[in-house]
């Protein structure tokens, strides 16, 4: 996958970070929860505690309601239980990884309602910023929103959509769509915009600088100009995409994309800084 060069590449050595060597053939290991150190549950302690300070007024609420349900302020979560929960609300589950895993992978995982989260956690010098999802950006940013409904089935879609995009040459746009909506996405609310991607509601300072800013530019979600799109990995992006609900994410993702896939093939993708005239979006004063 692009996405997975672009960090092998970024981290230098060309290799994941993660022990491969137990997993099984949908690269699932067990999460070893006693061999978690008091350190380690002290420093994801610390990464809970300034991150739910940062929640109030800049998460969407229905992430803020999630994270409560998870009840994981005391220590690294232990999956077994989560799951549980998880399983009587929305038919998800959580499947322990060792890190990043193939795209087919992952989306045969996403697709059976099984939500792969990377074991292992980030070191201290780490707490800023980590090139590769570690257990606190794939927990404390993803799973909270499988509490949701509508969510939960999208995620299941995209999953689908994943394994029916592969053939079709359709993997670079997903990847997009992904990476502006259940990375990067934000949500239009009564109250204002409100961050929902798990890539800010992770991250210690991009939490702010997506919703204040006036770098960055916040455009209505269109599926196919967000699919259109380029992105940034190396630092905070220049774009984000403004959606109103969970619905409208659902129902605009739900036709068929192959004749997309085939239009965007014959177009050059716009730069992730593009704003295009008459395009709806949003100025922060
Ligand atoms: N509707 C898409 C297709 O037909 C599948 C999809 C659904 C992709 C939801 C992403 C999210 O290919
Ligand atoms: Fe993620």
């Amino acid at each position: 996958a692009a996405f997975l060069e672009a960090v092998a590449e970024k981290s230098g050595s060309g290799a994941l970070r993660g022990d491969y060597t137990h997993a099984d053939a949908q690269y699932v290991v067990r999460q070893d929860w006693n061999a978690y150190t008091p350190d380690e549950h002290a420093l994801w302690r610390r990464l809970y505690a300034r991150q739910a300070k940062l929640l109030p007024g800049r998460a969407a609420d229905v992430y803020i309601e999630g994270l409560a349900k998870l009840e994981a302020e005391d220590g690294i979560p232990r999956f077994d239980q989560v799951s549980e929960k998880l399983h009587a609300a929305t038919g998800w589950r959580l499947v322990a990884v060792p890190g990043l895993v193939p795209d087919q992978t992952f989306f045969e995982h996403l697709a059976a309602r099984r939500f792969p989260v990377t074991v292992w956690l980030r070191t201290p010098a780490e707490v800023d910023y980590i090139v590769e999802p570690d257990i606190f950006h794939d927990f404390f940013g993803h799973v909270p929103l499988l509490f949701n409904p509508v969510f939960a089935d999208h995620l299941q879609e995209y999953g689908k959509g994943g394994l029916k995009a592969m053939p079709l040459g359709g993997l670079p746009y997903l990847a997009r769509l992904y990476w502006y909506t259940i990375e990067f996405g934000l949500m239009e609310t009564a109250q204002g915009l409100r961050a929902y991607g798990a890539g800010i509601l992770s991250s210690g300072g991009e939490i702010e600088h997506c919703l204040t800013s006036p770098k960055p530019r916040r455009i209505a979600f269109d599926v196919e100009r967000v699919m259109r799109t380029l992105y940034r990995i190396d630092d905070y992006q220049d774009t984000y995409f403004v959606i109103r609900d969970f619905e409208q994410l659902f129902q605009e993702t739900a036709p068929d994309f192959t004749p997309i896939y085939a239009r965007l093939s014959q177009q050059a993708p716009y730069p992730a800084n593009t704003l295009l005239p008459g395009e709806k979006h949003w100025k922060v004063d």
